[in-house]
């Protein structure tokens, strides 16, 4: 049988901290054996918000790097950057056509983000943002899109627009399904464990992937947890189940194996031993990724070759798409 296509992306837009990795591309790398794999660093997701340019250009090039690091093979997945291929930009505009105003104001990240930035300053490509991340996923038939939790409304959006176009022009995309991991689809805030890990916070919220040893360190040691002492995974103590997925994610554990070994012991040593840990898995990662990011001609060349297959994948979608809209040939 043939293996389902997958596809996703990450923004190349301000740092990479352990949600991303934990959430999204640590569940890639799991499933690349299993899946056809598309990974795409979406440029064009990025510039829905300011970016300064010259940070823009690195950020794409530390995003791919990251990928790589953690063990996407570029002979295996597909690894691309989103505006190298200009048939994303190009179904994006014919999706815009079958989708409404009302869908896109209902969209939460858009409600959130364009709030930030005062009422009507919100550019129409943030509002946009969904639209493109459909065509991403459509353009290539995919069938599992392996996220976070946040985006599950907007690979629901993606669904209904697959469904929508095949209802009114005829069956042309598979409706794609979101994969989301048992533990680790939403990593927690270490100041704040009722929110989401977010780029967006203060530092102190996130373990950034370039963090330092110390810094590490320290951020783990100030997370907030609660007045408890026995280490259990319950899902009512949030900082401290928090800590324990990490953990859990970090080390491959299982719950019962990770409860064992922290019988007896308090909330210090727990923290002790998830910084040794943390600091463990990401310094090694931290080497691979200066590694590709000293080395641009030998990334350029993966990212263009990537750019090349995704094109060709992409090609005869975007045809038929434009037939059944009876657009000139
Ligand atoms: P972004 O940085 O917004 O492009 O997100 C990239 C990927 O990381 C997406 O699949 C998100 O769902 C995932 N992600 C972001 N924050 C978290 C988090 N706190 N926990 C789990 N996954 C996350
Ligand atoms: N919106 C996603 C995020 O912020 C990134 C993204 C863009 C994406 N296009 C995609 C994810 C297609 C999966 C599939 O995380």
């Amino acid at each position: 049988m043939a293996k389902k296509v997958v596809f996703s992306g990450i923004q190349p837009s301000g740092v990479l901290h352990i949600g991303n990795y934990l959430g999204a591309i640590q569940q890639w790398v799991e499933g690349q054996a299993k899946y056809d794999n598309i990974f795409c660093v979406v440029d064009l997701h990025a510039i829905t918000v300011p970016q300064d340019p010259k940070e823009l250009t690195d950020n794409i090039y530390r995003t791919a790097a990251t990928y790589l690091a953690a063990g996407i093979n570029p002979r295996q997945s597909i690894v691309f950057v989103q505006s190298q291929v200009p048939a994303h930009a190009e179904l994006a505009w014919l999706l815009n056509t079958i989708t409404t105003m009302g869908e896109l104001s209902r969209m939460t990240q858009f409600k959130d983000k364009s709030q930030k930035g005062g009422s009507g300053r919100a550019s129409v490509g943030l509002f946009d943002y969904p639209v493109l991340m459909a065509a991403d996923i459509l353009l290539y038939g995919t069938q599992a899109v392996p996220v976070g939790e946040d985006q599950t409304q907007h690979v629901e959006l993606a669904r209904d627009l697959a469904q929508r176009f095949n209802h009114r022009f005829g069956k042309t995309f598979p409706v794609p399904e979101v994969i989301l991991r048992k533990s680790g689809a939403r990593i927690m805030g270490l100041d704040d464990p009722t929110k989401k890990m977010s780029k967006s916070a203060s530092p102190a919220n996130y373990i950034a992937l370039t963090d330092s040893s110390d810094v590490i360190r320290k951020k783990i040691m100030r997370a907030v947890t609660d007045s408890g002492s026995t280490i259990k995974f319950d899902p009512k103590r949030a900082g401290l189940h928090n800590l324990l997925t990490i953990y859990q994610l970090f080390s491959g554990q299982t719950e019962a194996q990770i409860e064992r070994h922290f019988a007896g012991k308090g909330y210090g040593d727990l923290k002790r031993e998830l910084a040794d840990l943390v600091i463990g898995k990401l310094t090694p990662l931290q080497t691979k990724i200066e590694h590709y990011m000293k080395n641009k001609r030998l990334l350029d060349a993966i990212l263009k070759s990537g750019a090349k297959r995704a094109a060709r994948l992409a090609h005869p979608m975007l045809t038929e798409v434009k037939r059944k809209l009876g657009l000139a040939q």
